[in-house]
């Protein structure tokens, strides 16, 4: 493009490119969401795509993202061999462009490359080359100490070095990532990355206006995601301290005006159902539902899935499980629990959909004793886990495949003991699961 031409273009058209980090195994889902915004050449990478948009699609993207982590906007590219040639080439370059050296800051790095076998060193060296550029070239005159503030910088850059190629980009987020989104209570014990969780929601197939089901709910996370979904609310618009407002290019009117456009309230009602059988993450998960304004959307009660029947009053959907899997829990309990589940499934919940979220390497997943239809691989923190999404038919699944209309009797698969002690039983009857010897703990898993 001519400078000529590039001059005509009004600045709110021009299209910058910048990058969106995620999580492993929603980079497919990143893409659809900026495509689904308005995002031009689109390219995926690992944990994160890179894209061109206009200011008003970034804003509305920053609105609404579910599915990113942070997004950058880069600012220096160039090669550098070793911290020496990374403080070389830093010292010169036109920091006054996008650094205001009297506003707090932080710096953050990642590095793959043999050049640089200290990540820290390389933070340190791009430290010494601003400030010794500031000392020089500071617009409105010399500025003699950055003022470094890891806790609550108004400014964060990122170093990112893959071999010889080095990355500066600015971080449009501000310190909390998007997974913080406001709403969870302070007490919730482990619970799942929100990212990550509409991310799983995604994977399941699930959109708003279908069933959802989170029968194990703990802090009520995949039910508040699927609230959030379903109300089409700007999930981050109530985020108030955006690194992103104290740029010189920030466009505050563009900014409000895309969010009120954004504001799009879908459903009134929504057939949104959480259970815990334990009422301490019940009552977490309840005030949570109410600090994300979803009472009208959300409903949380206590119960046990194993004794839990679908509800008669909503289309069967998705029922959402992640259940405990950690340290706590006995080896022979935890078979009798993915056992019990693979039972409750196959028995009660035929028609539906599932989706089990548990550790690969977990032994007692055998024990649910069904064929999943779609398997994914996902890092629940640095846990490598599988997404399993099953269809619950009733009968044998080569019948349901050739979708033969009269199902057999229910018959459960072979080597799954809670299906096996269920088998014969009629639906609608009552049938007991075999239950751990020693119940999971309610309060410690
Ligand atoms: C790993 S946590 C779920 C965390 C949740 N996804 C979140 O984001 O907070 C597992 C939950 O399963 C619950 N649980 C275990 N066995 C259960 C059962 N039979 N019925 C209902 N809930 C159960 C536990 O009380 C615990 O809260």
């Amino acid at each position: 493009m001519s400078t000529e031409q590039e001059e005509q273009i009004h600045p709110q058209d021009r299209v910058t490119r910048y990058v969106v980090r995620t999580l492993m195994g929603l980079e497919p889902q990143v893409v659809a969401e900026l495509e689904e915004h308005g995002a031009v050449d689109v390219e995926p990478g690992r944990r994160s795509a890179t894209f061109g948009a206009t200011k008003a699609v970034l804003y509305r993207y920053l609105h609404c993202t579910r599915f990113a982590v942070r997004v950058l906007r880069p600012v220096f590219e160039f090669k550098a061999k070793g911290p020496d040639a990374l403080y070389a080439a830093a010292v010169k370059l036109d920091w006054g462009l996008w650094v205001d050296p009297r506003r707090s800051m932080a710096l953050d790095v990642t590095v793959n490359s043999d050049e640089f076998p200290h990540d820290q060193f390389a933070m340190f060296r791009l430290k010494d080359a601003m400030s010794d550029h500031f000392k020089s070239f500071g617009r409105g005159g010399a500025v003699h100490h950055l003022d470094i503030n890891r806790m609550s910088p108004e400014q964060l850059i990122h170093l990112h070095i893959a071999g010889e190629q080095v990355t500066i980009s600015l971080d449009l987020i501000g310190k909390e990532a998007l997974f913080k989104r406001g709403y969870r209570a302070p007490r919730a014990r482990a619970p799942l990355n929100e990212v990550l969780t509409a991310g799983l929601l995604g994977l399941a197939g699930w959109r708003p206006g279908e069933t959802l089901i989170d029968p194990m709910c703990g802090s009520g996370t995949f039910a508040i995601e699927a609230g959030l979904w379903t109300a089409g609310v700007p999930i981050h618009a109530g985020r108030r301290d955006w690194t992103l407002f104290g740029m010189a290019s920030f466009d505050g009117d563009l900014w409000r005006e895309v969010g009120e456009a954004a504001r799009q309230e879908r459903i009134e009602r929504a057939p949104i159902l959480a259970s815990d059988w334990n009422k301490h993450p019940v009552e977490d998960a309840r005030e949570s539902v109410r600090t994300a304004g979803l009472e009208h959307l959300v409903r949380v009660e206590v119960a046990d899935f194993l004794e839990m029947r679908p509800p008669r009053d909503t289309e069967p959907g998705l029922v959402v499980l992640n259940p405990p899997y950690g340290q706590r829990v006995h080896a022979d309990d935890l078979e009798h629990l993915y056992g019990g589940i693979g039972g409750a499934l196959k028995h009660r919940w035929s028609g539906w959909r599932a989706a089990l979220l548990f550790p690969k390497d977990l032994e007692a997943h055998h024990r649910i004793g069904l064929k999943p239809t779609v398997k994914h691989t996902v890092m629940n923190g640095p846990l490598t886990c599988t997404w399993a999404v099953y269809d619950l038919f009733k009968g044998k699944r080569a019948d349901h495949l050739s979708g033969g209309e009269q199902a057999e009797a229910d018959a459960p698969s072979a080597g799954s003991e809670a299906a096996q002690s269920a088998a014969g039983s009629d639906e609608g009857q009552t049938v007991r699961f075999r239950r751990p010897r020693v119940q999971v703990p309610k309060e410690e898993d």
